[in-house]
């Protein structure tokens, strides 16, 4: 088999996966690789998951699809499990990431209109990745992935992370604000994590000034940081949160959660899709979100991502090859001094999946469930191959 009949939007892939199993994946020709990246983020729960599969199979066994014109079981029992869990008070159901944030941006814009302003617009950061869809690549803050697809829509208008000054300035300066759109810690952009009070401070902000504090979580859900939702580690709500990625272990599912008035914002005719919320992805998502908060799954995430910092941080120290190990939980970015792309291809030699990202950061984005032996293996190959660069 070849590429060819397929559009070049990845570029040209090595490697083929054909089967998983927990923490490890086999190529088509026998090989066994560590899986230290879950599929970008995705299965939290590793490969082929006994309670997963099960779902899977007897979903498959009972029904797929409805459309969204007939109740859904699973859908409410998957809303009042992300409730609960989240302290928001109503979901929409999408089928990806970039599509949990046209809703949310879709809320804001209501909401600005709601409240007398025509021309609502949004402040996202800098170096931030909301997605592809026209709307989330114009509130995407990296130039790189936006060039060529001008015109972009109007009303977005980008702040630097990490800087509660520059946001108040905005809101200070344009009285069409509605809404601050925010990674909790930006992951495509290299895992780069914000002061402890960043993300407090922009919802005072937005409390202040009528604004909706909408966290894009896409990324940083479902457990990976250690709680559930990483505004969790803080002491707040905010008013929107979007999140997909391991909300269903590779199943495509995405979810825009609101709390409050925002909540109240989408109502029949505003906003809808066929596939999103079906019975089959969110039967199977109500068994992933279950299986992330039993079993003290989440305390394993912040122990493991403790090792991963101290062993990485040992080992690098005096590194001129290593400027800043950053971790939070599972979500981990070795920035180093030079570009990241040739650890991929190296770390693959060697049995191990890895990612890079923004340049110069070896990402890693481990199942949940990995071991501290894989963690080793993990950290020993990367430590070897980083060393010998
Ligand atoms: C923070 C964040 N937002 C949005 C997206 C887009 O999600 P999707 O690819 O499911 O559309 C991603 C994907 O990497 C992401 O990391």
């Amino acid at each position: 088999m070849d590429q060819s009949a397929l559009m070049n939007t990845y570029g040209p892939r090595a490697v083929k996966l054909v089967k998983g199993d927990g923490c490890y994946l086999w190529d088509d020709q026998g090989k066994r690789y560590l899986d230290a990246l879950s599929g970008i983020a995705v299965c939290g729960l590793g490969h082929n998951h006994s309670d997963v599969t099960a779902a899977i199979t007897e979903q498959a066994n009972t029904l797929l699809h409805t459309s969204n014109l007939f109740g859904i079981e699973s859908q409410e029992r998957l809303g009042q499990r992300l409730r609960e869990i989240s302290g928001m008070d109503k979901v929409f159901f999408s089928n990806s990431g970039a599509e949990a944030n046209e809703a949310a941006i879709k809320i804001a814009r209501k909401y600005g209109h709601s409240k007398g302003i025509d021309d609502p617009t949004i402040i996202t950061m800098s170096g931030s990745f909301h997605g592809r869809t026209m709307a989330t690549l114009t509130a995407t803050g990296n130039t790189k992935v936006k060039q060529g697809f001008a015109p972009y829509l109007s009303g977005f208008v980008h702040a630097p992370y990490n800087d509660v000054e520059a946001v108040e300035k905005l809101v200070a300066s344009n009285a069409n604000v509605v809404a601050i759109l925010v990674e909790p810690i930006q992951g495509e952009g290299g895992i780069n994590i914000p002061a402890n009070d960043y993300l407090s401070r922009l919802r005072t902000l937005c409390d202040q000034n009528g604004l909706l504090l909408i966290l894009d979580e896409i990324q940083t859900g479902n457990g990976r940081t250690g709680k559930y939702f990483a505004y969790q580690w803080d002491n707040f709500l905010p008013d929107v949160v979007t999140t997909a990625k391991g909300l269903g272990n590779g199943l495509p599912i995405g979810a825009c959660l609101a709390r409050a008035e925002a909540a109240e914002v989408l109502q029949p005719g505003n906003h809808g899709s066929t596939f999103g919320g079906n019975p089959f992805c969110t039967q199977v998502a109500d068994t992933v979100v279950k299986s992330l908060t039993e079993n003290g799954l989440l305390d394993n995430v912040i122990a493991l991502g403790n090792h991963f910092k101290t062993r990485l941080e040992d080992a690098f120290r005096n590194s001129d090859k290593v400027k800043e190990i950053r971790v939070k939980g599972l979500l981990v970015g070795i920035e180093l001094s030079g570009a990241s792309a040739e650890v991929v291809p190296k770390a693959l030699e060697k049995g191990l999946i890895v990612n890079a990202t923004a340049g110069n950061v070896v990402r890693l984005l481990p199942p949940l469930v990995m071991s501290q032996e894989q963690a080793d293996f993990t950290i020993d190959t990367l430590i070897e191959i980083i060393n010998a660069m």
